[in-house]
């Protein structure tokens, strides 16, 4: 019994240090006791100036959410902190300081006692340079700022009080500090050495087997580093070790070796992936963990199955595209029975078409046929004045071609969208976002520019897919990425987009700002209801997509403006402090969002992404990604791929293809989900579906694994419940009271609650 009791002890202790991410050791952390003061004033670099009277601020949110809603300009931020000398390696001399103070939004210097050590953040060496030039650089506020001081740097007071001010600088929109890491360290072999696993992602082969390629690199211009090298994996559940590889690296200034790990493993339980350094001479050992990514959804069968929409919006006389979305052994035949007067359906690709000229609803009988089986479903088509009754699911070019879209980067992600089966779970969409315009015409008309050589031609091939095409505009003279904006030219513009084919606009505020820098409600609303009135008029089904950024609590009056969604926040990153606080906090739109009204937190960052011409996949961990597709779905949110579609992974798929999970974004009830508990380790969230059953949403937000409590009285639900997994769609038994669920860091579980 002891044995089997210690042996538990050492399972549960491997697991402790196999799935929780560690911190850094030997640092003093700088995440508490900041002042802050908006305003600018060369005294409030000194250590004498008193600042008692100041607010305090929490360093790694933005001043806007912590009382300074909407400020720009100067502030300060001070914080007083000893840094001993025990901080000190007493091995190594040449070892220097780091102050590492997250990022800053946009500009900063910042002193040490009263000393400028270092501005935007690059650190300054020499003592000399006069302190008040502050160089207002623009897009720096993503920006590590790190700043690298020698041991011996006199403005280090070692085994003293040390006032660290930072000046900082906010053009517009978010301001000041914000993220991590903030700490004082010793520069030492973490610094040095780094592991590179973003290079490469996680490969799969066949149904176990995992690839992984790594590099090491040596960093230092001139020293060699030598050590051993530790590659494991762990499979998180029990702590087992199931792959380990021991090699002696001797690495030369500026070099890295690589390395190859080949595992098998279940694909779809949660393994971390282990690598440690431990110096040769020094013993000091560096180790970084990430997780491997672990596939929940299960393979489609190869009988038919019918997905995506259940429900579906057309005006009367509008032209109508609706694709059944079905999985299944192909070929596949596709039947309608029932189809209103109007409309026709092509057997071969499941695509309906025609118009309809009467309000109403028609319920369709959806067919689908292989030689295996069939499965059936109905639709429901309403005519009348709302479209998008559940919310758009597509791809859209910004997160990963920024302004560097073209024509031929829509035709492949479109392409791409019908071959890589997507479109077969009810991916819809093929937006161009930004980067499209040139100038309007003498008469009004806007063209595109050298990159969209025919944009009829290039909607009416995305149309020949069973797709839908959208296109974006900025009510201002500008867009965000300075291009030609529609201000002046709603109605042309709005006919224009209807005559090419397009389905969905994107009307982004931008410039719009320095019409009305400081608008009223009704200057918040006005440029949106002229584009209403414009796409009204335009007589085709144009999907209005609002981008503003949240303001003015647009969820309230987005219906007002006819828009059919309306972007809830600013833009997202791939960051964890981007997808959390964004996705935490979308509980203020809830009461707002119905179908054809939804609250839109902004598009997915899953993949490969990047704003521009080059990629990187995403820096979201796999159960950060589950928390994202889990979240997106339970706010009913609209589903925008916004990866590079020709390099879609394994991985990055099966969170694409889940339709248990993409049933509740769409479900027809269009509820959003809301919090039942809340703190800082976990929340559950929880949305009514149109068959009387709850989906829940578990989060972890902490970096350890976590047992999630959720007590079924808080969604008032009495008696037994019939629980089941959405993401492995496996049923989980009957529940009543009271249940918990195993919960990843930083990733989400997600059941239904069936009576
Ligand atoms: C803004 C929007 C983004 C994107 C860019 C294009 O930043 O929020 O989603 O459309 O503009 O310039």
């Amino acid at each position: 019994m002891k044995t089997k009791l210690a042996l538990a002890g050492i399972v549960a202790l491997i697991l402790i240090i196999s799935c929780n991410r560690s911190d850094e050791p030997n640092s003093v952390l700088l995440n508490t006791g900041w002042k802050f003061k908006t305003g600018d004033d060369p005294a409030w670099a000194t250590p004498a100036f008193d600042d008692r009277h100041w607010g305090t601020v929490d360093p790694s949110q933005i001043w806007e959410e912590q009382g300074y809603k909407g400020y720009d300009g100067m502030a300060w931020y001070r914080l007083k902190i000893p840094i001993r000398s025990s901080l000190k390696d007493p091995n190594n001399t040449k070892d220097s300081l780091q102050i590492m103070l997250g990022k800053i939004d946009d500009c900063d210097q910042v002193f040490l006692n009263g000393e400028l050590i270092g501005e935007n953040g690059r650190t300054i060496y020499s003592r000399l340079k006069p302190g008040n030039e502050f160089t207002r650089e623009k897009g720096i506020w993503n920006l590590e700022r790190r700043y690298i001081l020698a041991l011996n740097d006199p403005r280090i007071h070692w085994d003293n009080e040390n006032l660290i001010a930072v000046r900082c600088f906010d053009h517009g929109g978010a301001g000041g500090m914000f993220g991590k890491p903030f700490e004082i360290s010793m520069r030492g072999l973490k610094d040095h050495l780094k592991f590179d696993f973003a290079s490469e992602i996680f490969k799969f082969s066949g149904d176990s087997m995992v690839t992984k390629n790594l590099s090491v690199i040596n960093l230092t211009g001139t020293e060699p580093i030598k050590g051993e090298l530790v590659i494991e994996v762990f499979q998180c559940d029990n702590g087992i070790r199931i792959y380990s590889d021991r090699s002696i690296v001797d690495l030369p200034p500026h070099l890295k070796i690589e390395k190859t790990a080949t595992f098998r493993k279940n694909i779809s339980v949660p393994t971390i992936l282990k690598v440690s350094f431990t110096e040769a001479i020094t013993r000091k050992k560096i180790t970084e963990e990430v997780e491997v990514p672990y596939i929940l959804t299960p393979k489609s069968p190869g009988a038919p199955r019918i997905n995506g929409a259940k429900v579906f919006g057309v005006r009367p006389w509008s032209p109508l595209q609706y694709k059944i979305a079905a999985t299944g052994q192909p070929p596949l035949k596709y039947l309608a029975t029932d189809l209103p007067e109007g409309l026709v359906i092509n057997p071969e690709n499941g695509l309906i078409t025609g118009s309809l000229k009467k309000k109403g609803e028609y319920i369709v009988k959806l067919t689908v046929e292989n030689l295996i089986g069939y499965a059936e479903r109905d639709l429901k088509i309403i005519v009348g004045d709302l479209i998008s009754l559940t919310p758009p699911m597509g791809w859209n070019s910004w997160n990963c071609w920024g302004l560097s879209v073209s024509d031929k980067k829509v035709r492949q992600s479109a392409d791409l969208m019908k071959s890589s089966g997507l479109i077969d779970h009810g991916w819809s969409y093929i937006n161009i976002d930004d980067g499209w315009e040139d100038t309007h015409d003498k008469n009004g008309n806007i063209l595109p520019n050298y990159k969209f050589p025919n944009m009829p031609a290039l909607c009416s091939y995305v149309h020949s897919l069973g797709l839908k095409i959208g296109i974006y505009s900025s009510p201002g003279t500008k867009t965000c990425g300075g291009y030609e904006g529609s201000l002046g030219f709603e109605a042309k513009d709005a006919m224009n987009y209807a005559g090419w084919g397009i389905d969905y606009l994107k009307y982004d505020w931008c410039s719009y700002g320095n019409i009305v820098p400081d608008p009223s409600l009704e200057q918040m609303k006005k440029p949106y209801k002229e584009m209403k009135h414009a796409l009204r008029k335009a007589n085709r089904d144009i999907h209005y997509s609002l981008c503003q950024y949240g303001m003015g609590d647009v969820w309230t009056w987005g219906a007002e403006v006819d828009a059919n969604s309306w972007r809830t926040t600013g833009d997202i990153e791939d960051s964890w402090e981007s997808l959390s606080g964004i996705g935490f906090s979308q509980a203020k739109g809830s009461p707002w969002s119905a179908p054809g009204r939804w609250n839109d937190p902004d598009m997915l960052v899953v993949g490969w992404v990047g704003w521009g011409p080059s990629l990187h996949y995403t820096r979201l961990t796999p159960s950060e990604q589950y928390t994202h597709i889990t979240l997106w779905s339970l706010l009913a949110a609209p589903l925008l791929i916004g990866c590079d579609l020709s390099q879609l992974d394994a991985f990055t798929k099966s969170l694409l293809t889940n339709d248990e999970v993409i049933a509740i974004n769409q479900d027809p009830l269009g509820k959003q989900a809301v919090p039942i508990s809340k703190n800082d380790d976990y929340e559950v969230w929880v949305r009514d579906l149109e068959n009387g059953s709850k989906a829940v949403g578990i989060f972890n937000k902490t970096e350890k694994s976590l047992n999630v409590p959720v007590e079924m009285k808080d969604i008032s639900l009495n008696g037994k419940w019939n629980m089941h997994d959405v993401w492995s769609q496996v049923d989980l038994g009957k529940v009543r009271g009271h249940f918990e669920m195993k919960t990843s860091p930083h990733g989400a579980r997600m059941v239904t609650l069936t009576k």
